[in-house]
Protein backbone atom coordinates (compact mmCIF):
# COMPACT_ATOMS: atom_id res chain seq x y z
CA UNK A 1 0.00 0.00 0.00
CA UNK A 2 1.19 3.73 -1.05
CA UNK A 3 0.32 6.42 0.48
CA UNK A 4 1.73 9.87 0.18
CA UNK A 5 3.76 11.96 2.32
CA UNK A 6 1.95 13.65 5.08
CA UNK A 7 3.45 16.62 5.25
CA UNK A 8 2.03 19.95 3.82
CA UNK A 9 3.59 22.35 1.39
CA UNK A 10 1.90 24.76 0.16
CA UNK A 11 4.07 26.56 -1.49
CA UNK A 12 4.63 23.96 -3.77
CA UNK A 13 1.59 22.56 -5.61
CA UNK A 14 1.25 18.91 -6.62
CA UNK A 15 0.66 18.26 -10.77
CA UNK A 16 -1.98 17.96 -11.24
CA UNK A 17 -3.49 14.63 -12.44
CA UNK A 18 -3.30 13.46 -16.28
CA UNK A 19 -6.17 10.83 -16.96
CA UNK A 20 -8.03 7.98 -14.88
CA UNK A 21 -6.14 5.93 -12.62
CA UNK A 22 -8.23 2.66 -13.28
CA UNK A 23 -7.27 1.35 -17.20
CA UNK A 24 -9.65 -1.78 -16.61
CA UNK A 25 -12.47 -1.71 -19.16
CA UNK A 26 -14.66 -3.79 -16.42
CA UNK A 27 -14.33 -4.17 -12.76
CA UNK A 28 -15.74 -3.48 -9.47
CA UNK A 29 -15.66 0.21 -8.52
CA UNK A 30 -16.52 -0.70 -4.82
CA UNK A 31 -13.24 -3.13 -4.67
CA UNK A 32 -11.60 -1.70 -1.64
CA UNK A 33 -7.79 -2.32 -3.29
CA UNK A 34 -9.07 -0.58 -6.75
CA UNK A 35 -10.16 2.36 -4.15
CA UNK A 36 -7.03 2.61 -2.27
CA UNK A 37 -5.05 2.46 -5.52
CA UNK A 38 -7.22 5.78 -6.65
CA UNK A 39 -6.81 7.08 -2.98
CA UNK A 40 -2.98 6.75 -3.10
CA UNK A 41 -1.93 7.62 -6.40
CA UNK A 42 -4.02 10.46 -6.98
CA UNK A 43 -2.84 13.95 -7.86
CA UNK A 44 -3.81 16.07 -6.06
CA UNK A 45 -2.92 13.72 -2.79
CA UNK A 46 -5.71 13.61 -0.12
CA UNK A 47 -2.90 14.46 2.47
CA UNK A 48 -3.05 18.24 0.90
CA UNK A 49 -6.78 17.98 1.24
CA UNK A 50 -7.76 20.71 4.46
CA UNK A 51 -9.33 19.08 7.03
CA UNK A 52 -7.24 15.69 6.18
CA UNK A 53 -4.93 14.03 8.84
CA UNK A 54 -3.19 10.72 8.55
CA UNK A 55 -1.46 8.90 11.67
CA UNK A 56 -1.30 5.70 10.09
CA UNK A 57 1.63 4.32 12.65
CA UNK A 58 -1.02 5.60 15.78
CA UNK A 59 -4.01 3.34 16.98
CA UNK A 60 -6.53 5.32 18.65
CA UNK A 61 -8.34 2.36 20.44
CA UNK A 62 -11.53 4.36 21.43
CA UNK A 63 -14.29 1.85 19.48
CA UNK A 64 -15.35 -0.07 23.32
CA UNK A 65 -15.23 2.99 24.79
CA UNK A 66 -17.92 5.02 22.71
CA UNK A 67 -19.51 1.84 22.54
CA UNK A 68 -19.85 0.97 25.73
CA UNK A 69 -20.96 4.72 26.55
CA UNK A 70 -23.88 5.02 23.81
CA UNK A 71 -25.48 1.66 24.22
CA UNK A 72 -26.26 2.33 28.11
CA UNK A 73 -27.24 5.64 27.11
CA UNK A 74 -29.52 4.59 24.79
CA UNK A 75 -30.93 1.50 27.64
CA UNK A 76 -31.79 4.15 29.78
CA UNK A 77 -33.31 6.18 27.42
CA UNK A 78 -35.50 3.73 26.93
CA UNK A 79 -36.81 4.07 30.66
CA UNK A 80 -36.62 7.12 32.48
CA UNK A 81 -36.64 6.35 35.76
CA UNK A 82 -33.23 3.77 35.01
CA UNK A 83 -32.29 7.67 33.37
CA UNK A 84 -31.89 9.01 36.50
CA UNK A 85 -29.69 6.02 38.12
CA UNK A 86 -27.85 5.83 35.37
CA UNK A 87 -26.80 9.72 34.75
CA UNK A 88 -25.21 9.12 38.25
CA UNK A 89 -23.08 5.91 37.33
CA UNK A 90 -22.84 6.84 33.83
CA UNK A 91 -19.03 7.71 33.50
CA UNK A 92 -18.26 10.72 31.75
CA UNK A 93 -18.96 11.29 28.14
CA UNK A 94 -16.22 10.23 25.93
CA UNK A 95 -13.89 12.99 24.27
CA UNK A 96 -12.30 12.89 21.27
CA UNK A 97 -9.43 15.08 21.14
CA UNK A 98 -7.30 14.87 17.16
CA UNK A 99 -4.38 16.12 16.69
CA UNK A 100 -5.66 19.46 13.79
CA UNK A 101 -8.84 19.49 15.21
CA UNK A 102 -9.62 22.70 16.71
CA UNK A 103 -11.29 21.44 19.45
CA UNK A 104 -12.51 18.46 20.95
CA UNK A 105 -15.11 16.62 20.13
CA UNK A 106 -17.26 15.27 23.17
CA UNK A 107 -19.60 12.21 22.18
CA UNK A 108 -23.54 12.84 22.99
CA UNK A 109 -25.07 9.97 21.59
CA UNK A 110 -25.37 7.72 18.51
CA UNK A 111 -27.54 9.03 15.53
CA UNK A 112 -26.82 5.67 13.40
CA UNK A 113 -27.51 2.48 14.21
CA UNK A 114 -24.59 0.88 11.54
CA UNK A 115 -22.28 -2.07 12.98
CA UNK A 116 -19.80 -1.39 10.77
CA UNK A 117 -20.60 2.14 10.61
CA UNK A 118 -22.04 3.86 13.90
CA UNK A 119 -22.58 7.53 13.86
CA UNK A 120 -21.93 9.58 16.54
CA UNK A 121 -23.57 13.08 17.39
CA UNK A 122 -20.65 15.08 19.16
CA UNK A 123 -20.60 19.15 20.45
CA UNK A 124 -17.55 20.59 19.09
CA UNK A 125 -15.95 22.74 21.96
CA UNK A 126 -14.20 25.10 19.58
CA UNK A 127 -17.39 26.06 18.53
CA UNK A 128 -19.33 25.81 21.71
CA UNK A 129 -16.93 28.55 23.15
CA UNK A 130 -18.24 30.65 20.00
CA UNK A 131 -21.47 29.77 20.94
CA UNK A 132 -21.76 29.83 24.36
CA UNK A 133 -24.86 27.73 25.90
CA UNK A 134 -23.47 24.23 25.28
CA UNK A 135 -26.48 22.29 26.11
CA UNK A 136 -29.04 23.44 23.90
CA UNK A 137 -29.85 21.03 20.66
CA UNK A 138 -32.52 23.42 19.37
CA UNK A 139 -30.19 26.72 19.26
CA UNK A 140 -29.28 28.69 16.22
CA UNK A 141 -26.53 27.98 14.29
CA UNK A 142 -23.90 30.87 15.07
CA UNK A 143 -23.37 33.36 12.65
CA UNK A 144 -19.40 33.26 13.66
CA UNK A 145 -18.78 30.13 12.32
CA UNK A 146 -20.61 30.43 9.52
CA UNK A 147 -17.85 31.16 6.54
CA UNK A 148 -16.48 27.64 7.60
CA UNK A 149 -19.59 25.48 8.16
CA UNK A 150 -18.57 24.82 11.76
CA UNK A 151 -21.02 24.03 14.57
CA UNK A 152 -21.72 23.60 17.94
CA UNK A 153 -23.02 19.97 16.95
CA UNK A 154 -21.68 18.03 14.37
CA UNK A 155 -21.95 14.25 13.45
CA UNK A 156 -18.80 11.82 13.37
CA UNK A 157 -18.92 8.70 11.14
CA UNK A 158 -16.06 5.57 12.11
CA UNK A 159 -15.98 3.38 9.65
CA UNK A 160 -14.41 -0.21 9.98
CA UNK A 161 -12.45 -0.85 8.64
CA UNK A 162 -11.05 2.73 8.68
CA UNK A 163 -10.87 4.17 5.04
CA UNK A 164 -10.96 8.19 3.43
CA UNK A 165 -13.27 7.17 0.67
CA UNK A 166 -16.50 8.94 2.12
CA UNK A 167 -14.41 11.73 2.59
CA UNK A 168 -12.76 11.97 -0.70
CA UNK A 169 -16.03 11.26 -2.40
CA UNK A 170 -17.76 14.26 -0.35
CA UNK A 171 -14.92 16.51 -0.73
CA UNK A 172 -14.89 16.42 -4.62
CA UNK A 173 -18.56 16.73 -4.72
CA UNK A 174 -18.33 19.98 -2.81
CA UNK A 175 -15.22 21.07 -5.08
CA UNK A 176 -16.80 20.35 -8.12
CA UNK A 177 -20.41 21.74 -7.82
CA UNK A 178 -18.91 24.65 -5.56
CA UNK A 179 -21.49 27.21 -5.12
CA UNK A 180 -24.95 26.12 -6.08
CA UNK A 181 -28.00 24.90 -5.73
CA UNK A 182 -26.81 20.85 -5.87
CA UNK A 183 -23.88 21.55 -2.89
CA UNK A 184 -26.42 23.07 -0.39
CA UNK A 185 -27.95 19.00 -1.03
CA UNK A 186 -24.76 17.52 0.00
CA UNK A 187 -23.67 17.02 3.24
CA UNK A 188 -20.01 18.71 4.18
CA UNK A 189 -17.36 16.97 5.19
CA UNK A 190 -15.26 19.18 7.67
CA UNK A 191 -12.98 16.80 9.10
CA UNK A 192 -10.86 13.26 7.96
CA UNK A 193 -8.79 11.60 11.40
CA UNK A 194 -7.20 8.35 9.90
CA UNK A 195 -5.74 5.74 12.01
CA UNK A 196 -4.21 2.66 11.93
CA UNK A 197 -7.33 0.87 13.67
CA UNK A 198 -10.14 3.91 13.87
CA UNK A 199 -11.10 6.61 11.53
CA UNK A 200 -13.31 9.59 12.42
CA UNK A 201 -15.24 11.57 10.20
CA UNK A 202 -16.20 14.89 11.10
CA UNK A 203 -19.44 15.81 9.21
CA UNK A 204 -22.36 18.83 8.93
CA UNK A 205 -25.26 17.89 11.67
CA UNK A 206 -28.75 17.77 10.70
CA UNK A 207 -31.14 17.38 13.51
CA UNK A 208 -34.48 16.71 11.41
CA UNK A 209 -34.21 13.12 10.47
CA UNK A 210 -33.77 11.15 7.23
CA UNK A 211 -36.64 10.78 4.32
CA UNK A 212 -37.50 7.34 5.85
CA UNK A 213 -38.39 9.00 9.12
CA UNK A 214 -40.61 11.45 7.54
CA UNK A 215 -42.53 9.03 5.85
CA UNK A 216 -42.94 7.38 9.12
CA UNK A 217 -44.53 10.40 10.37
CA UNK A 218 -46.79 11.35 7.44
CA UNK A 219 -48.03 7.86 7.86
CA UNK A 220 -48.63 8.17 11.56
CA UNK A 221 -50.04 11.67 10.67
CA UNK A 222 -52.60 10.20 8.01
CA UNK A 223 -53.55 6.80 9.38
CA UNK A 224 -53.56 5.20 5.63
CA UNK A 225 -50.46 3.66 5.80
CA UNK A 226 -49.51 4.88 2.66
CA UNK A 227 -47.05 7.39 1.23
CA UNK A 228 -46.78 11.24 0.86
CA UNK A 229 -49.52 13.05 -0.46
CA UNK A 230 -48.72 13.59 -4.46
CA UNK A 231 -47.29 17.56 -4.28
CA UNK A 232 -44.78 16.80 -1.23
CA UNK A 233 -43.41 13.63 -2.98
CA UNK A 234 -43.12 15.44 -5.92
CA UNK A 235 -41.56 18.71 -4.68
CA UNK A 236 -39.09 16.00 -2.71
CA UNK A 237 -38.43 13.81 -6.20
CA UNK A 238 -37.51 17.27 -7.71
CA UNK A 239 -35.37 18.11 -5.25
CA UNK A 240 -33.98 14.42 -5.51
CA UNK A 241 -33.39 15.04 -9.20
CA UNK A 242 -31.68 18.16 -9.52
CA UNK A 243 -28.93 17.02 -6.80
CA UNK A 244 -28.14 13.29 -8.86
CA UNK A 245 -28.27 15.16 -12.36
CA UNK A 246 -25.90 17.91 -10.98
CA UNK A 247 -23.25 15.38 -9.57
CA UNK A 248 -23.33 12.92 -12.60
CA UNK A 249 -22.80 16.07 -14.73
CA UNK A 250 -19.64 16.06 -12.60
CA UNK A 251 -18.66 12.49 -12.91
CA UNK A 252 -20.12 11.53 -9.40
CA UNK A 253 -22.25 8.33 -8.49
CA UNK A 254 -23.98 8.21 -5.03
CA UNK A 255 -24.01 4.55 -5.17
CA UNK A 256 -26.54 4.01 -2.31
CA UNK A 257 -29.65 6.52 -2.72
CA UNK A 258 -31.97 5.05 -0.22
CA UNK A 259 -34.47 6.72 1.97
CA UNK A 260 -32.40 6.38 4.98
CA UNK A 261 -29.34 8.19 3.25
CA UNK A 262 -31.58 11.34 1.94
CA UNK A 263 -31.48 13.75 5.29
CA UNK A 264 -34.44 16.49 5.55
CA UNK A 265 -33.07 19.87 5.18
CA UNK A 266 -35.48 22.62 6.58
CA UNK A 267 -33.87 25.69 6.98
CA UNK A 268 -35.05 28.70 8.47
CA UNK A 269 -35.38 31.03 4.73
CA UNK A 270 -33.56 34.01 6.81
CA UNK A 271 -35.24 37.24 8.08
CA UNK A 272 -34.57 39.03 5.19
CA UNK A 273 -36.38 36.76 2.76
CA UNK A 274 -40.01 35.80 3.43
CA UNK A 275 -41.02 31.91 2.55
CA UNK A 276 -43.49 32.55 -0.55
CA UNK A 277 -46.45 30.32 -0.59
CA UNK A 278 -46.38 30.26 -4.39
CA UNK A 279 -43.63 27.95 -5.65
CA UNK A 280 -40.42 28.97 -7.47
CA UNK A 281 -38.52 26.03 -9.26
CA UNK A 282 -35.65 28.77 -9.15
CA UNK A 283 -35.11 28.72 -5.56
CA UNK A 284 -36.06 32.23 -4.86
CA UNK A 285 -38.39 33.50 -2.66
CA UNK A 286 -37.32 31.49 0.45
CA UNK A 287 -37.49 27.88 -1.64
CA UNK A 288 -33.86 27.13 -1.93
CA UNK A 289 -33.95 26.95 2.25
CA UNK A 290 -36.22 24.18 2.08
CA UNK A 291 -34.88 20.43 0.41
CA UNK A 292 -32.97 17.34 1.25
CA UNK A 293 -29.10 16.57 2.06
CA UNK A 294 -27.37 13.83 0.74
CA UNK A 295 -25.14 11.51 3.48
CA UNK A 296 -23.78 8.25 3.70
CA UNK A 297 -21.49 8.79 0.33
CA UNK A 298 -19.05 5.34 1.13
CA UNK A 299 -20.40 3.40 -2.18
CA UNK A 300 -19.89 6.36 -4.32
CA UNK A 301 -17.70 6.56 -7.54
CA UNK A 302 -16.07 8.50 -9.20
CA UNK A 303 -16.23 8.12 -12.63
CA UNK A 304 -13.61 10.98 -13.51
CA UNK A 305 -11.16 7.80 -12.33
CA UNK A 306 -12.62 5.16 -14.77
CA UNK A 307 -11.75 5.14 -18.69
CA UNK A 308 -14.84 6.45 -20.54
CA UNK A 309 -16.07 3.31 -21.63
CA UNK A 310 -15.70 1.32 -18.39
CA UNK A 311 -18.31 -0.95 -17.53
CA UNK A 312 -18.94 -2.17 -13.81
CA UNK A 313 -19.53 -5.37 -12.89
CA UNK A 314 -21.39 -6.42 -9.50
CA UNK A 315 -19.64 -9.55 -8.24
CA UNK A 316 -21.75 -9.43 -4.92
CA UNK A 317 -24.87 -11.37 -4.37
CA UNK A 318 -27.72 -9.08 -5.71
CA UNK A 319 -30.84 -8.32 -4.39
CA UNK A 320 -34.38 -6.81 -5.40
CA UNK A 321 -32.73 -3.61 -4.36
CA UNK A 322 -30.11 -3.49 -6.87
CA UNK A 323 -30.78 -1.99 -10.37
CA UNK A 324 -31.67 -4.37 -13.06
CA UNK A 325 -28.17 -4.92 -14.95
CA UNK A 326 -26.86 -5.79 -11.97
CA UNK A 327 -29.25 -8.97 -11.41
CA UNK A 328 -29.10 -9.92 -14.99
CA UNK A 329 -24.34 -9.35 -14.64
CA UNK A 330 -25.13 -6.83 -16.95
CA UNK A 331 -22.04 -3.70 -17.44
CA UNK A 332 -23.63 -0.60 -15.30
CA UNK A 333 -22.48 2.81 -14.38
CA UNK A 334 -25.02 5.25 -13.56
CA UNK A 335 -27.77 3.16 -13.64
CA UNK A 336 -27.26 2.37 -9.76
CA UNK A 337 -28.47 5.78 -8.72
CA UNK A 338 -31.44 5.69 -11.29
CA UNK A 339 -32.21 2.83 -9.18
CA UNK A 340 -31.73 3.81 -6.53
CA UNK A 341 -34.27 7.13 -7.24
CA UNK A 342 -36.48 5.43 -8.63
CA UNK A 343 -36.74 2.64 -5.39
CA UNK A 344 -36.89 6.28 -3.24
CA UNK A 345 -39.98 8.33 -5.07
CA UNK A 346 -41.27 4.82 -5.05
CA UNK A 347 -41.16 4.60 -1.42
CA UNK A 348 -42.54 8.44 -1.12
CA UNK A 349 -45.93 7.99 -3.10
CA UNK A 350 -46.55 4.25 -1.98
CA UNK A 351 -44.91 3.97 1.59
CA UNK A 352 -43.50 0.58 0.67
CA UNK A 353 -40.16 -0.87 -0.95
CA UNK A 354 -40.35 -0.86 -4.88
CA UNK A 355 -41.16 -4.29 -6.76
CA UNK A 356 -40.40 -4.18 -10.32
CA UNK A 357 -41.60 -6.18 -13.38
CA UNK A 358 -39.56 -6.86 -16.71
CA UNK A 359 -41.51 -7.13 -20.16
CA UNK A 360 -39.69 -8.87 -22.80
CA UNK A 361 -38.91 -5.36 -25.12
CA UNK A 362 -39.81 -5.52 -28.87
CA UNK A 363 -37.44 -3.74 -30.10
CA UNK A 364 -33.17 -4.00 -28.65
CA UNK A 365 -32.61 -1.63 -25.90
CA UNK A 366 -28.72 -1.20 -26.24
CA UNK A 367 -26.16 -2.94 -23.83
CA UNK A 368 -27.70 -6.14 -23.69
CA UNK A 369 -30.84 -5.04 -22.72
CA UNK A 370 -33.61 -7.16 -23.45
CA UNK A 371 -36.45 -5.96 -21.01
CA UNK A 372 -38.30 -3.04 -20.15
CA UNK A 373 -38.96 -2.49 -16.35
CA UNK A 374 -41.35 -0.98 -14.29
CA UNK A 375 -42.74 -1.02 -11.07
CA UNK A 376 -45.45 -3.61 -10.30
CA UNK A 377 -48.06 -0.96 -8.35
CA UNK A 378 -50.43 0.84 -10.00
CA UNK A 379 -50.18 4.79 -10.07
CA UNK A 380 -53.37 6.35 -8.28
CA UNK A 381 -55.79 7.49 -10.88
CA UNK A 382 -56.27 11.18 -9.55
CA UNK A 383 -52.33 11.43 -9.62
CA UNK A 384 -50.29 12.96 -12.34
CA UNK A 385 -49.77 9.63 -14.14
CA UNK A 386 -48.03 10.54 -17.02
CA UNK A 387 -45.10 12.39 -15.42
CA UNK A 388 -45.07 9.65 -12.71
CA UNK A 389 -44.96 6.76 -15.63
CA UNK A 390 -42.08 9.46 -17.48
CA UNK A 391 -40.06 9.65 -14.22
CA UNK A 392 -40.05 5.69 -13.58
CA UNK A 393 -39.69 4.53 -17.18
CA UNK A 394 -36.43 6.82 -17.42
CA UNK A 395 -35.38 5.83 -14.17
CA UNK A 396 -35.81 2.08 -14.26
CA UNK A 397 -35.07 1.85 -18.41
CA UNK A 398 -32.08 4.59 -18.59
CA UNK A 399 -30.92 2.98 -22.22
CA UNK A 400 -33.79 3.34 -23.81
CA UNK A 401 -33.54 7.06 -23.49
CA UNK A 402 -30.27 7.71 -24.87
CA UNK A 403 -31.65 9.16 -28.30
CA UNK A 404 -31.60 12.66 -26.93
CA UNK A 405 -28.28 12.75 -25.05
CA UNK A 406 -24.98 13.94 -25.64
CA UNK A 407 -22.85 11.18 -27.38
CA UNK A 408 -25.97 9.48 -27.02
CA UNK A 409 -24.19 7.95 -23.90
CA UNK A 410 -25.18 7.75 -20.13
CA UNK A 411 -25.68 9.59 -17.57
CA UNK A 412 -29.51 10.51 -19.31
CA UNK A 413 -29.01 14.44 -17.72
CA UNK A 414 -31.14 15.75 -20.37
CA UNK A 415 -34.32 13.02 -19.92
CA UNK A 416 -33.56 14.16 -16.11
CA UNK A 417 -33.98 17.55 -16.65
CA UNK A 418 -36.85 17.04 -18.41
CA UNK A 419 -38.61 14.95 -16.38
CA UNK A 420 -37.42 17.61 -13.27
CA UNK A 421 -39.09 20.68 -15.29
CA UNK A 422 -42.50 19.19 -15.98
CA UNK A 423 -42.61 18.85 -12.31
CA UNK A 424 -42.03 22.16 -11.43
CA UNK A 425 -44.22 23.24 -14.36
CA UNK A 426 -46.82 21.30 -12.08
CA UNK A 427 -46.25 22.65 -8.35
CA UNK A 428 -45.73 25.60 -9.76
CA UNK A 429 -49.18 25.91 -11.54
CA UNK A 430 -50.93 23.87 -8.45
CA UNK A 431 -48.69 24.26 -5.93
CA UNK A 432 -51.14 26.73 -3.70
CA UNK A 433 -54.14 24.35 -3.88
CA UNK A 434 -55.89 22.74 -0.93
CA UNK A 435 -53.08 23.52 2.19
CA UNK A 436 -51.06 24.07 -0.32
CA UNK A 437 -47.25 22.78 -0.41
CA UNK A 438 -45.98 25.56 1.81
CA UNK A 439 -48.68 24.52 4.04
CA UNK A 440 -47.90 20.91 4.42
CA UNK A 441 -44.05 22.02 4.53
CA UNK A 442 -44.27 23.78 7.35
CA UNK A 443 -47.00 21.01 8.82
CA UNK A 444 -44.38 18.40 8.31
CA UNK A 445 -41.55 21.19 10.19
CA UNK A 446 -43.53 21.22 12.82
CA UNK A 447 -44.11 18.53 13.79
CA UNK A 448 -40.38 17.44 13.41
CA UNK A 449 -39.52 20.42 16.18
CA UNK A 450 -42.01 18.80 18.40
CA UNK A 451 -40.84 15.00 18.14
CA UNK A 452 -37.08 16.63 18.49
CA UNK A 453 -38.24 18.73 21.70
CA UNK A 454 -39.88 15.98 23.21
CA UNK A 455 -37.01 13.08 22.75
CA UNK A 456 -34.43 15.81 23.96
CA UNK A 457 -36.42 16.03 27.05
CA UNK A 458 -36.06 12.43 27.76
CA UNK A 459 -32.36 11.78 27.06
N1 LIG B 1 -24.68 14.20 9.23
C1 LIG B 1 -25.71 13.60 9.82
N2 LIG B 1 -26.66 14.29 10.48
C2 LIG B 1 -27.69 13.66 11.07
N3 LIG B 1 -27.88 12.33 11.05
C3 LIG B 1 -26.97 11.57 10.42
C4 LIG B 1 -25.85 12.16 9.77
N4 LIG B 1 -25.11 11.18 9.22
C5 LIG B 1 -25.75 10.03 9.51
N5 LIG B 1 -26.86 10.24 10.22
C6 LIG B 1 -27.81 9.21 10.70
O1 LIG B 1 -27.09 8.00 10.84
C7 LIG B 1 -27.56 7.01 9.92
C8 LIG B 1 -26.39 6.20 9.37
O2 LIG B 1 -25.48 7.06 8.73
P1 LIG B 1 -24.84 6.67 7.33
O3 LIG B 1 -25.94 6.42 6.38
O4 LIG B 1 -23.83 7.71 6.98
O5 LIG B 1 -24.06 5.37 7.71
P2 LIG B 1 -24.22 3.89 7.13
O6 LIG B 1 -22.98 3.55 6.46
O7 LIG B 1 -25.52 3.78 6.41
O8 LIG B 1 -24.32 3.04 8.38
P3 LIG B 1 -25.18 1.74 8.43
O9 LIG B 1 -25.73 1.45 7.08
O10 LIG B 1 -24.24 0.71 8.87
O11 LIG B 1 -26.28 2.12 9.39
C9 LIG B 1 -28.32 7.78 8.87
O12 LIG B 1 -29.32 7.01 8.26
C10 LIG B 1 -28.89 8.94 9.69
O13 LIG B 1 -30.05 8.53 10.36
MG1 LIG C 1 -26.72 4.82 5.37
Amino acid sequence: MQLAAKTKTPSAPEPAQKGPIVRDVQCNPMDPSLRQTILSQMKPSLSSYDGYHERLETAYGRTAEIRKYTKTLTKASRSSTNLEKTAQTLSLPPLLSLKGADGTYAVKRQLGEGTFAPVYLVENSAAALVDGDVSDENRPPSRVGKATHRKHLEAVKMEDPPNAWEFYIIRQSHRRLGVSRAAESVVRAHEMHLFRDECFLVEEYRDQGTLLDLLNIARLESGNGGGLDEMTAMWLTVEMLRTVEALHSKQLIHGDLKGDNVLVRFDDPGTETDWSPTYFPSGAHGWASKGICLIDFGRGVDMKQFVPNVAFIADWKTTEADCAEMRELRPWTYQIDYHGLAGIVHSLLFGKYMEIIGEKAGTALGQGATRTYKIRESLKRYWQTEIWSEVFHLLLNPLAHLEGEEGRRMPVLRGMRQVRERMEGWLEDNGEKGIGLKGTIARMEAIIREKRRKSVKNM
